[in-house]
């Protein structure tokens, strides 16, 4: 279990009034953050994760599946290790749990858009749509042409756009709803309500801010990787590979016949570069980051083609960003867009002796900080 030593208590004086917490629910890990709004700014107030691995028979890193009651049982102890009394409470939903697609809708008035919604929505929808709670935004028309680096102004450009409103839909079955919020009352969670959020919002939140040149944000979870992209400031794709951090693990445990905690403990330890270990990490990662990451470059050419544009930025995050030496293979598959690992915790106040330590763990803390924000928006 990472959490805020004894020692750092003081500094993260819970019971503030105003205090919010984002909660991320990952396959592999929760991860906890408190924020606060002090004159103007966020300030993190405290930050935990607990690995669920080990609460289902499996090693720390790998994903896993457990009941709501034993997601909530683990969330207890954590809360209850950091010591935390918050106000306001928000959730994200995994990305795998929810459903999201952006639709091209006639130009009409909002009312009529709004009748047409319900029925669209059910093209893209595999259950009756009584059973899920919709949510829907316009998407604001292109206005730029953007080439790779510059914002060139110009009029509409894509012939498809023409007389179309593009709108996002998300869609979250209303089981997933019931179990979060099972769990949220099991975890005995301080704070008046609760909301929740499709990951992915959160994860943009939290590194992309107000950039309006198309980026794609990669969020390398332990089984899966979430991807999004993000154009003029506004999700217009998103897409979802079933292969994450622990496919690693597995292979170099398999390939140097080690324990999954062995694997792990190397590849966290040590990456994809220098000394012997070094090198099997690097062979086994190569192929498996390489297959994410050419996954990821078709689902952005496709985007590229279909809106005459070029991706000028990646953005990784996830605890999968954190192994050493992938930016090699990140550079390979997107060599004319700029790339870098996302710091989160880069967007809240935090105490300076703590800055070496959260760099390291901030692509982790995407979603909970994401999350969190969302409630000081709110
Ligand atoms: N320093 C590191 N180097 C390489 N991999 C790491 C490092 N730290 C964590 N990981 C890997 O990151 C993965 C966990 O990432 P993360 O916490 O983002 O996943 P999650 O949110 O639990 O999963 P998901 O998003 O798929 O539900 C694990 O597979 C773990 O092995
Ligand atoms: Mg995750």
């Amino acid at each position: 279990m990472v959490s805020i030593l004894e020692s750092f208590k003081k500094v993260f004086s819970t019971g503030h009034k105003g205090v919010i917490l984002g909660i991320d629910i990952g396959s592999s890990s929760i991860k906890v953050v408190a924020i606060e709004k002090v004159e103007e700014k966020a300030v993190l107030r405290n930050y935990g994760e607990i690995a669920l691995g080990p609460r289902a028979g499996k090693s720390s890193g790998q994903a896993t599946n457990l009941p709501p009651e034993k997601i909530a049982e683990a969330l207890r102890d954590l809360l209850k290790e950091m010591g935390i009394v918050a106000h306001h409470t928000l959730m994200a939903i995994p990305f795998s749990a929810s459903l999201l697609t952006v639709a091209e809708l006639p130009d009409v008035e909002k009312k009529e858009l709004e009748s047409m919604i319900p029925i669209e929505a059910r093209r893209y929808i595999p259950v009756p749509i009584t059973e899920v709670s919709l949510d829907w935004w316009v998407l604001p028309k292109r206005k730029a042409e953007v080439k790779a680096g510059a914002v060139v102004a110009a009029p509409v450009s894509s012939a498809k756009q023409i007389g179309k409103t593009e709108v996002i839909i998300a869609a979250i079955h209303n089981e997933i709803i019931k179990k979060y919020e099972s769990i949220k009352r099991d975890a005995q969670i301080p704070g008046e309500a609760s909301h929740f959020e499709i990951e992915i919002f959160s994860t943009l939140r939290a590194v992309v801010g107000r950039d309006l040149l198309p980026t794609l944000v990669i969020d390398i979870g332990a089984g899966s990787t979430k991807l999004a992209l993000v154009d003029e400031g506004v999700v217009r794709g998103s897409h979802v590979i079933s292969s994450g951090g622990q496919d690693i693990t597995l292979a170099l445990s398999r390939s140097r016949q080690l324990s999954l905690d062995q694997a792990e403990e190397i590849k966290c330890r040590v990456g994809m570069i220098g000394d012997e270990e070094g090198r099997d990490v690097l062979v086994v990662s190569e192929l498996i980051i390489a297959n994410i990451m050419n996954e990821a470059a078709r689902f952005t050419e496709n985007y590229e083609r279909k809106y005459n544009t070029k991706i000028s930025k990646v953005i990784l995050v996830g605890g999968g960003a954190r192994l050493k030496g992938i930016e090699k293979i990140v550079a390979q598959n997107f060599p004319n867009a700029s790339f870098f690992v996302g710091d989160p915790f880069a967007r809240v106040d935090t105490p300076a002796f703590l800055s070496s330590t959260l760099k390291e763990l901030s692509p982790n803390f995407a979603v909970a900080i994401g999350i969190a924000l969302k409630g000081l928006e709110e």
